[in-house]
């Protein structure tokens, strides 16, 4: 795979058309924000850098990939959005120094692979040349900056659909804004460029023409999957991105050997771990950093929550919800429960209908279950509580705070007690 040296992701652009009041590019996908995509798929060619652009939303951004993996990002803001080609001057500095080829990706194109990156840095390097376009075929082109070709297919300039005449907007080859730029020329040519179009700005597009006007080469690849360079601007977008994103995330452990009964009606997050040989079952809902040993059967209708760990042959079924929640090897919950930060032991029974009563109003409190315990129907467990080994509770007991029920007691009732021989038996 060819490497690249330095990456710039641009994500200063405004993005109100999605109206939640938060950056677009932290618009969650599949439990991650949005940016994390294409900063993976850049992150797989190696880069020594990868520079983050970003506007007034900088600090909730940076916050957002401390909290992922993003550390090894560096950030530049752009005070104003005055187009992507001051986005990545503003990058400048974050790049000093900085030589031969940068890739530039958009924040919010997050379903970009790395290997039509890897194949943009080839043919980037194959052409020697200064900049290289990732160009797209559309047969609705609208929106997009147009390609214009000269006789012998050389491109010559890049058109922005308010800047085009008629016969320009007529062309459907379009920029997809990946690109692949030599340093430090194109920052030299971007502070040449002039703000002498329709929207006032600085385009990133004009390097093509400052690049040829220099006597250096420019060089395109057209991407072939229209999808891969798919961006999200309004929720009609977002939620074909979010169902593109999500057949890849289950192709991925359909490949891997996860029995996935119905993709259709299966949601799973894009870090949830599952070893080969763990079914899914359909209407399930799995999400965050749940991890799924080989053996387990999830579902139907469930729905698990961060943090739910499934240790071998675990099963969790119809209308079973977890959180924080680890189950031990063959622990079945498989009806009606709410297990929330509990940690479970081995082959342990959850009866229909049980509850972990984790949150008073004000903190959440833990559960602790044993090995081979039984928790008998509409068992409430109110946190913290902890039940030992082999331990029973009735059908409808409610085990009330800060109890421990010991190893092979059996207890009962509401509040539970332990259960008592009666006399006259
Ligand atoms: C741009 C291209 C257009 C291309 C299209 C593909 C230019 C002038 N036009 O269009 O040829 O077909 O992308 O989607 O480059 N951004 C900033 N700061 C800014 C402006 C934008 O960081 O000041 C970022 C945005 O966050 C976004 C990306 O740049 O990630 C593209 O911005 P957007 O406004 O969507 O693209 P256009 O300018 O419409
Ligand atoms: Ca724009």
């Amino acid at each position: 795979m060819p490497s690249v040296r330095h990456v710039a992701v641009l994500a200063a652009g405004e993005g109100k058309r999605l109206g939640a009041g938060r950056p677009k590019v932290l618009t969650p996908l599949w439990g991650r924000p949005a940016l994390r995509y294409p900063l993976e798929a850049a992150r797989a060619l190696q880069p020594e850098r990868i520079v983050v652009v970003a506007g007034k939303h900088l600090p909730a951004i940076q916050a957002a990939l401390a909290a992922g993996s993003g550390a090894d990002v560096f950030f530049a803001r752009q005070e104003h959005p005055t187009g992507t080609g001051a986005a990545l001057l503003a990058a400048r500095e974050a790049l000093a120094g900085a030589q031969g080829p940068l890739l530039v990706l958009y924040g919010d194109c997050p379903l970009t692979t790395p290997d039509l990156l890897s194949r943009l840095v080839a043919a980037h390097l194959a052409a020697g040349a200064a900049v290289t376009v990732l160009t797209v075929a559309l047969e609705r082109p609208a929106g997009y900056g147009r390609i214009v070709r000269d006789a012998a297919g050389q491109l010559v300039r890049i058109v922005e659909e308010s800047d085009a005449d008629a016969a320009t907007r007529a062309l459907t080859e379009v920029n997809t804004g990946v690109y692949v730029v030599e340093l430090p020329g194109a920052f030299d040519d971007l502070e040449k460029a002039g703000r002498d179009n329709s929207q006032g700005e600085i385009y990133l597009t004009d390097l093509v023409a400052l690049t040829l006007r220099r006597g250096e080469r420019v060089a395109s690849l057209r991407c072939d999957d229209a999808t891969e360079v798919l961006g999200f601007n309004d929720h009609r977008e977002l939620a074909q991105v979010r169902g593109l994103l999500r057949r890849r995330i289950l192709d991925r452990h359909l490949s891997a050997g996860v029995e996935i009964v119905d993709p259709d009606t299966t949601f799973i997050d894009a870090d949830v771990r599952i070893e080969a040989g763990a079914r899914i079952l359909p209407c399930t809902v799995i999400e965050g950093d749940t991890r799924i040993a080989s053996g387990c059967e999830v579902g139907p209708f469930a729905h698990l929550r961060a943090g739910t760990v499934l240790m071998a042959g675990a099963e969790v079924g119809n209308f079973t919800e977890t959180k924080a929640a680890t189950l031990g090897a063959g622990t079945k919950a498989k009806h009606l429960s709410y297990l929330g930060d509990s940690v479970i032991g081995a082959n342990t029974n959850i009866g229909a209908g049980t509850i972990t009563a984790n949150y008073d109003g004000k903190s959440k409190h833990p559960t602790k279950i044993g090995d081979r315990a039984f928790i008998g129907s509409g068992t409430v467990l109110v946190a913290p509580v902890t039940v030992e080994d082999e331990a029973v509770t009735g059908a409808g007991a409610v085990v009330t705070r800060r109890s421990v029920v010991p190893a092979r007691e059996t207890w009962v009732g509401v509040p539970a007690r332990p259960l008592r021989p009666r006399k006259d038996s």
